[in-house]
């Protein structure tokens, strides 16, 4: 495989460590990443790409770890972002604002001011209402914002959950492609507004090209649409969403095909194309390291109750997303079972009825294909503190976020309350 994950002697290592070496070394749960891979993943999409203007822009709400990050930035990567805590994170691990775009629907008057007094490249905006404030906040401060228009393009998109899917008419993303002539029009009574790019984000995990050959023609029209109103247009932002992976019969997304219909559209405008990939970048990169705590048997049903629970990684609870389940050290027997973790939820689990290594309390599994929209998506239900994450890099590894503590827990709650008085 080319995830970074293989076996050796029977051993699953990350890289050249194995991976017994880093739970004993760090305990479990545990995030494990692969540095080779990310750096891997993002050549290959860069290549592809080779020839023709444009810069990925890493969707950090994928895996918004400061190593993970700052490995990116060092082979030139941006980032989009989508928070005002995800832009702290970027300029942390080294980013400057020209490296970011700005995504999202709801930003706060205070979000924009901080993407402003750092200079982002682009504010992706998605409603006329954002693109007001957006230029009270700029005439405020005597700046012109740089803004993309993100286009719904309103295709039918399959993604393999409702929840992942955004390009589609009704959704809260984007502005209505019919919306766009009339916006255009506004913008230019706009005097702090710069329209410098279009844009576009059609879901996640989409398996196929053909919902970017759908909307492609469409984010063109308002590309020629702007441009009518004499804007300066110099980006053509087409988000993320190519797929990887996580079943043992899925294919690899064709990185080719993709880059050929996204080329040619950038080509056909001379725009700079910006893409915006999250989970093709980091995903097969990440496992979730975790300890069988228990074998049970009820009601005729075997379980594996493991330590890591959905506050460690929530996606099997909120998609019903698969993700491979593997014995780090080789047993040959198997067992049809639950695997699930210590929640006092019924949603709490990672496999159902699944066929897996008949492992006993003690042994280690791997939860595979956990890098993206893993540990960004942790929590502390039931008071239970965030997993460490590791990265391994050739036969080393280093840890690059701490273990949560329980004096993290109630870091900031108060048991004496200051009242205050209305
Ligand atoms: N750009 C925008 C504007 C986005 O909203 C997203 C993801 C991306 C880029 C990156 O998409 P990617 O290349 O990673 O597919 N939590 C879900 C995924 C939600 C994605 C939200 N937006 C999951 O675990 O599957």
């Amino acid at each position: 495989s080319d995830s970074g994950f293989d076996r050796r002697q029977g051993v699953l290592h990350a890289e050249g460590v194995p991976l017994p070496t880093i739970a004993a070394a760090v305990g479990t749960p545990a995030y494990v990443y692969c540095a080779g891979t990310i750096r891997a993943r993002y050549e290959r999409l860069a290549h592809a790409f080779e020839g023709v203007p444009h810069r990925i822009h890493f969707a950090m709400k994928a895996n918004s770890n400061l190593a993970v990050l700052r490995l990116l930035q060092e082979l030139g990567a941006g980032v989009d972002i989508v928070s005002g805590g995800e832009l702290y994170r970027a300029r942390e691990a080294g980013f400057t604002g020209r490296d970011v775009v700005f995504s999202g629907v709801g930003k706060t008057v205070q979000e924009i001011e901080q993407a402003l007094d750092d200079r982002v490249l682009l504010i992706n905006v998605e409603s006329e209402a954002e693109l007001v404030t957006i230029d009270a906040v700029a005439a405020r401060k005597g700046v012109v914002a740089p803004i993309a228009i993100r286009v719904n393009p309103e295709v039918t998109v399959e993604t393999p959950h409702a929840y992942i899917r955004t390009g589609e008419k009704g959704q809260k993303f984007g502005i209505p492609r019919d919306d766009i002539t009339r916006l255009v029009s506004l913008i230019r009574e706009l005097p702090h507004i710069a329209l410098r790019g279009l844009g576009m984000h059609l879901g996640s995990q989409i398996g196929n090209a053909d919902p970017l050959r759908d909307a492609l023609p469409r984010l063109l029209v308002a590309v020629e649409a702007a441009r009518a109103e004499g804007h300066d247009v110099r980006y053509l932002d087409v988000g993320g969403g190519l797929s990887v992976p996580y079943e043992p019969d899925e294919r690899d997304a064709d990185v080719e095909d993709y880059a050929q219909i996204v080329r040619a559209a950038a080509t056909e405008t001379g725009l700079t194309l910006l893409l915006e990939p999250g989970r093709y970048i980091v995903a097969e990169a990440g496992t979730l390291l975790t300890q069988v705590l228990y074998r049970k048997h009820a009601a005729g049903k075997d379980f594996i109750v493991t330590d890591a629970g959905m506050s460690d990684l929530i996606r099997p609870a909120l998609y019903q997303a698969y993700h491979a389940i593997e014995a780090v050290v080789d047993t040959t027997r198997t067992i049809t079972a639950d695997v699930v973790g210590p929640i006092c939820e019924s949603g709490d689990f990672f496999a159902k009825n699944r066929e897996l290594p008949d492992v006993s309390a003690g042994e280690l599994l791997a939860i595979r294909t956990t890098g993206a929209y893993g540990y960004t998506m942790t929590s502390n239900y039931n008071s239970r503190p965030r997993a460490v994450e590791v990265l391994a890099d050739g036969s080393r590894f280093a840890i690059i976020t701490e273990r949560e503590r329980y004096e993290d827990l109630v870091r900031l709650e108060r048991a004496h309350l200051q009242w205050r008085t209305t």
